[in-house]
């Protein structure tokens, strides 16, 4: 592709994305397809010879648009949102003509020292203290495996990067069962292992861990000559919302010297609002914590920021300098790839440049309060329908239900079979889960193309799927 091409395409490309994005209602949020049509449509052997761009891009048109389930449709009310603000993917497509490793500050000085800038842009829109730093990661699932790693090697006074965990005493970890199953993998690929993640038992509307419990365990542990190494508290488990009291927890911690690490991946947007942070009241009391730009603040996927107190255990632990990295900067000079497992690094502070800037705090505030009052509102509907139970009471903007199948149904399969005739409609898109055992309706909003009507759309095919499937 010569340049002209490459502005052509770009073009293309660019009439193609505002297209797509006006015509997202006028499709099903998720396709209709057989698992393997995909695969089988796509040519077994790469080509010999060089091919059209008009054929690749007709082929990405036919084959690929219609099996892509649309993430950005304003009735995804699935998961958690990952939203993509059109000024983030604009900002994203700059960084791909770039294409430039941000790995020390010398191979890209401007992504470097912004990423900085907007790590603390983002520690002031949260309302978190002065002091913390941090970085922009990939993902939530790789900021919880440094806190782990940072965990394991303060434990061991950085003796497990050295020589390994053979010999070493028997590393803890301490978490509710509400917590993202990024925090089990993080236990297994720090070589902790799973037995040694210890589920303290949870209470109250908001499925917090029982900190006597938590407390009472730390020291058990420690009588039997054990290793507690850290906490991970969350807010806005992905299953209903669990939130623990980061205030009880971080007193846990600071009196037995662990790490506390907090996971608020998709919760820690709506931080922007003052009025949300009585959900993590006490969080200046934590090592780490995690938050997705991604999901709820509009940031093109992938963006995570990962908040430390104090990075100087955190780099310790990742921070390789072989002499091929060294660089000779100024002093004070940051080389992220040190506050990070992989090397190579995006340069992802840009698009959130971009959105902090286009939107301004006070929009992206309103976005979040519309959403957590339509997500209330319907669960005050469905809670005025007999046949209709609430499971779990809002937790910002996520909630979930059950419908009450006929006395001769099995419940759980019923909610199954429910959860798979919404999908199968097309108009909404959501998913399920189990509390207490029981399958459970999960139902969010947070995707910025959502109005109050989709959400009464969706009111309207939750009604209309149960009673006829009842009927
Ligand atoms: C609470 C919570 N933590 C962590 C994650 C993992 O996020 P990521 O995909 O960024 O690793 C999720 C994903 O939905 C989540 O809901």
């Amino acid at each position: 592709m010569d340049n002209e091409q490459f502005r052509d395409w770009s073009r293309r490309a660019a009439d193609w994305g505002a297209d797509y994005r006006a015509g997202l209602r006028d499709r099903p949020v998720r396709p209709v397809i057989t698992p393997g049509e995909i695969f089988r449509s796509i040519e077994a052997s790469p080509p010999e010879d060089a091919e059209p761009m008009e054929k690749i891009f007709a082929d990405f048109e036919d084959k690929i648009v219609p099996g892509m389930t649309h993430w950005q449709h304003p009735r995804f009310f699935a998961y958690f949102p990952a939203n993509a603000a059109p000024v983030s993917v604009v900002a994203e497509y700059l960084v791909s003509a770039m294409a430039a490793q941000c790995m020390l500050w010398q191979t890209s000085p401007a992504a470097t020292e912004l990423e900085t800038r907007i790590v603390d842009w983002m520690r002031q829109a949260l309302g978190l203290p002065e002091g913390f730093s941090g970085a922009i990661q990939d993902s939530a699932s790789s900021a919880t495996l440094n806190a782990v790693l940072t965990m394991r090697e303060r434990t061991l006074d950085w003796q497990g990067n050295k020589k390994g965990l053979a010999g070493q005493g028997r590393l803890r970890i301490y978490s509710s069962d509400q917590v993202h199953t990024s925090i089990d993998r993080a236990i297994w690929v720090s070589g902790i292992g799973e037995d040694n993640l210890v589920r303290i038992p949870v209470s109250g509307r908001f499925r917090a861990m029982d900190t006597a419990a938590l407390e009472a365990a730390i020291i058990a542990d420690r009588k039997a000559g054990l290793l507690p190494a850290g906490i991970i508290a969350c807010v806005g488990g992905t299953s209903t919302g669990g939130t623990d009291d980061i205030a009880a927890v971080a007193d846990v911690a600071r009196r037995h010297g662990l790490y506390l690490h907090v996971d608020a991946a998709w919760a820690g947007s709506a931080m922007i609002c003052p009025e949300y942070r009585h959900f993590w009241t006490g969080v200046e009391g934590a090592d780490s914590i995690v938050f997705n730009p991604h999901k709820w603040l509009g940031a093109q996927f992938d963006c995570s920021i990962q908040f430390l107190r104090d990075p100087e255990s955190h780099v310790r632990t990742l921070a390789i300098k072989p002499d091929y990295l060294r660089t000779h900067g100024h002093d004070g000079i940051i080389n992220y790839s040190e506050w990070s497992v992989p090397l190579g690094r995006r340069f992802r502070a840009l698009k959130l440049w971009f959105l902090l800037r286009a939107h301004g705090l006070e929009n992206l505030r309103t976005i979040i309060r519309n959403h957590v009052a339509w997500s209330e509102g319907l669960a005050a509907r469905l809670a005025r329908e007999t046949d209709f139970e609430i499971v779990s009471e809002p937790m910002l903007s996520l909630f979930s239900f059950r419908h009450k199948a006929a006395p001769s149904a099995d419940a759980d399969e019923h909610n199954l079979r429910l959860v798979n005739a919404i999908n199968d409609d097309g108009r909404i898109y959501l998913t399920q889960t189990r509390v207490d055992g029981h399958v459970a309706i999960r139902f969010q909003v947070g995707q910025f193309e959502a109005t109050a009507q989709d959400v009464d759309t969706a009111f309207d095919v939750i009604c209309e799927c149960a009673r006829s499937l009842v009927a």
